[in-house]
């Protein structure tokens, strides 16, 4: 029989390594927490529609990359490939926009792209996202940009940047896409390229082909036709990531993956992984809500990618591996199966107490108990046997020291409290 294998191209984490995925995760989303933004759980699959229309049909994301099948009920099912479309569809569903405005949410989760493998680039991957909805301020774009940065310098990132720009509002990108269009049409491009410039002319800002990036870099760029309120908007969002001391470089030629954005869009790049470098992304999105059939609210975003944030972590060394970050406080070992009841029950009554604990199970020799404990990576250790129990005192083991101290077995937990 064949060995049984994980699909091409998905993520997976097991210990050791899933402690540091769930630390990624958890000051991510924390971040968002600490700035009154309230979860958002959602469906994993969708109607293909909402990603159609929501994210745009000129995107590799829609066109090449949904995972796309029918149901049992003949409707065309789609894995998310991202989730600011279907918080957007929620929002409208659930009238979560007649609360009081800006909606701020935040979701965890996987996320479902047939992309070409490779380092930094899967089928299935995890994105840590906010979305703040009804509210132009650009304050709000400020706060989102400095969520994800918090959570970064929290992690202990340094080689990373910011890149920032302005997709402008509908009139700047109107007069944009005329001057666009005509430049387009006197280059000579292959029928697949044209079809996308049709649907999207600032695709081609995206394109990776060096003959593409090279015909473009004369290109208009939006940048020069923002109106006057848009260019007010984005001044002061730099003006406070300024004052903030979160340092940003402006792209004008990036346009980012997704069709829906609109004004202020960013990508966080670390400048320690390869090709995928992208380790977050977002932006505004003025006309999405009311393209999927909401009101007219504007919004504003991003998703952080957690397999490359880790990446980034451990290519910038920031976890030691010899280092346990949701380390034990306590393993107990049974000196001989006698004892295993008494320690059993013992390690039940510390974890009631919220001490964290385990025990050696099956019936290994000392020896390799103390292994199991080391393994483990508690802080303490400590051995039961038939004396112990008698005396009701048994000899606490930090493990990083070697040393031991004489403890009251039923006043073991005061230890770890007064710690
Ligand atoms: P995105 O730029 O397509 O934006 O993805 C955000 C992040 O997800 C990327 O920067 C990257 O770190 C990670 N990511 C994307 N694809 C992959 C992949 N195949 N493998 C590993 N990581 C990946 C969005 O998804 C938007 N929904 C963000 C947003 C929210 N904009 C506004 N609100």
């Amino acid at each position: 029989m064949s060995k049984l294998q994980a699909p091409k191209g998905v993520s997976e984490y097991f210990p050791p390594r899933s402690q540091y995925f769930e630390l990624v995760r958890e000051t991510l989303i924390e971040s968002a927490r600490i700035s009154g933004y309230q979860l958002i759980e959602l469906p994993v699959f969708e109607d293909t529609e909402l990603f159609k229309r929501g994210v745009g049909e000129s995107t590799d994301v829609v066109s090449k990359e949904m995972y796309t099948f029918e149901d049992r009920g003949g409707r065309s099912i789609t894995l998310r490939p991202e989730g600011t479309a279907g918080v957007m569809r929620s929002v409208i569903e659930n009238n979560l926009d007649k609360l009081t405005l800006p909606v701020k949410v935040w979701y965890s989760g996987a996320f479902f792209r047939a992309e070409r493998p490779q380092a930094g680039r899967y089928r299935q991957f995890y994105q840590v996202g906010i979305e703040a909805i009804g509210s132009n301020d650009p304050e709000v774009d400020f706060e989102v940009i400095a969520v994800a940065d918090r959570a970064f310098k929290k992690l202990g990132l340094k080689s990373y940047r910011l890149d920032l720009t302005s997709l402008g509002d509908a009139a700047s990108r109107a007069s944009h896409r005329v001057d666009l269009i005509n430049f387009i049409s006197k280059l000579e491009l292959d029928s697949a390229t044209l079809e996308r410039a049709v649907l999207n002319p600032l695709r081609l800002f995206d394109d990776k082909r060096p003959e593409i990036q090279e015909a473009m870099l004369n290109a208009p760029l939006l940048m020069d036709y923002l109106s006057a309120e848009s260019k007010a908007n984005f001044a002061k969002v730099q003006e406070l990531l300024s004052a903030a001391d979160i340092a940003y470089t402006i792209n004008p030629r990036m346009v980012r993956g997704l069709d829906y954005y609109t004004g202020t869009a960013f990508e966080f790049v670390s400048e320690k992984l390869g090709a995928q470098s992208g380790i977050g992304g977002g932006g505004r999105y003025d006309g999405l809500m009311a393209d999927l059939g909401g009101s007219d609210l504007s919004g504003i975003g991003f998703g952080l990618g957690v397999d490359r944030i880790l990446l980034a972590c451990e290519a910038e060394g920031i976890f030691d591996s010899t280092s346990n970050i949701l380390r034990l406080d306590l393993f107990v070992i049974a000196l001989s199966p006698g004892e295993k009841a008494f320690v059993t029950n013992l390690v039940n009554e510390l974890r009631n107490k919220g001490i964290s604990c385990d025990m050696a199970y099956g019936d290994r020799a000392l020896k390799g108990a103390m292994k199991a404990a080391d393994k483990s990576g508690a802080k303490f250790s400590v051995v039961i046997g038939a004396d112990e129990i008698k005396s009701g005192n048994a000899a606490l083991k930090d493990m990083k020291t070697g040393e031991s101290k004489e403890v009251s077995i039923s006043a073991l937990s005061q230890e770890f409290i007064a710690n």
